[in-house]
């Protein structure tokens, strides 16, 4: 399968006449996650069946400071997208008890994800099809279509076989990233959604490395703010095309208060890329960073150094898992 090479309008319509066309008058459901690629699969969904669209939010607990409530208020609100949040986070925790193996988490969080995607479905009765925003790298990288496994995007590799909607509708899965962009800026979405950096649909899961505990998870989502907002602040995000703190669970020796503690590190990325098969890292200014150094070890309780990565990809992948 090649990826879609023609011009974003008339992808558009293609997509829309397709969604339409593959799911007649059944009544759909799409998953928001609140990146890009999803919220351009509502987009396209609505025109294509409008008020037979239903959108589900779930929120795993693996998302970034406040990401939750501002998704809600984005889609409910702002665009008046028919919304159902679920909070799921406890649910995930329990699923994911125990578990440090970075395949089998993905399988658990993807899976997880269908399942509750099932019983919403049944709740709201007789859904038939699921929208869902895998793009080109995700299929690539998952091993379909000829390509070697890199790891398992929850919505593909990751994805239960015995799934018990009707079909799923992947409209954007011939699309790279920067096309779903410009897609999305012609759809009319906000400039800086349409901008919004890709944030994996395991979320912060894949960011903590091992097992995951919702004490760990608050730690990074507070490292992690605190990185993004003081690079946003000074505008060097515009040097990066993603940048996010992740937790590699490893806890070393150091001083606070005259006193020897034992506390977790957090790494920093920051990387340029095209298509995000390959990648390169930014190089951030020293006082930048030791700003970001000192912020996060004064600030987020358990956190006594912090490291920046410099490993392009490959050899590194973006994510550590
Ligand atoms: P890697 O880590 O493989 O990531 O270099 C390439 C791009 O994909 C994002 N990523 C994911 N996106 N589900 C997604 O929707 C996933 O499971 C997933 N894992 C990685 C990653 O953030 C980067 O933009």
């Amino acid at each position: 399968m090649k990826h879609y090479e023609g011009k974003t309008k008339d992808f558009i319509e293609k997509a829309i006449n397709e969604i339409k066309s593959g799911v007649l008058d059944s009544p759909v459901l799409c998953a928001l996650s609140g990146g890009v690629d999803s919220a351009v699969c509502a987009v396209l969904a609505q025109k294509a069946v409008g008020k037979n669209l239903t959108c589900i939010f779930v929120d795993t607990g693996f998302m970034r400071l406040n990401e939750g409530d501002y998704v809600e208020k984005l889609f409910k609100d702002t665009h008046n997208i028919n919304l159902i949040r679920v909070n799921a986070e406890e649910r995930y925790l329990a699923a994911l008890k125990g578990i440090t193996e970075p395949e089998r988490k993905r399988k658990i969080i993807g899976e997880t994800f269908i399942r509750i995607f099932e019983e919403e479905a049944k709740k709201l009765g007789g859904i038939g099809y699921l929208i869902q925003g895998t793009i080109y790298p995700d299929i690539i990288e998952s091993g379909k279509e000829g390509h070697k496994n890199v790891k398992s995007h929850h919505n593909v590799g990751g994805m239960p076989t015995n799934i018990e909607f009707r079909g799923v509708v992947e409209p954007i899965k011939l699309l790279y990233k920067e096309q779903v962009r410009s897609v999305a800026r012609e759809l009319g979405l906000p400039a800086e959604f349409a901008a919004r950096q890709p944030f994996p649909g395991p979320g912060l899961a894949v960011r903590v490395l091992g097992e995951l505990t919702k004490e760990k998870c608050d730690m990074l989502r507070h490292a992690d703010y605190i990185f993004t907002s003081e690079l946003e602040k000074v505008g060097l995000n515009k040097k990066a095309k993603q940048y996010f703190a992740m937790l590699p669970n490893v806890a070393s020796v150091g001083v606070r208060d005259k006193a020897r503690v034992y506390e977790q590190a957090i790494v920093i990325r920051a990387v340029e890329t095209k298509d995000f098969v390959s990648a390169s890292i930014v190089r951030l200014p020293y006082p930048f960073l030791e700003k970001v150094v000192n912020r996060i070890t004064q600030e987020v309780k358990g956190v006594n150094r912090v490291v920046y990565d410099l490993t392009p990809k490959p050899s590194g992948t973006i994510e550590w898992e």
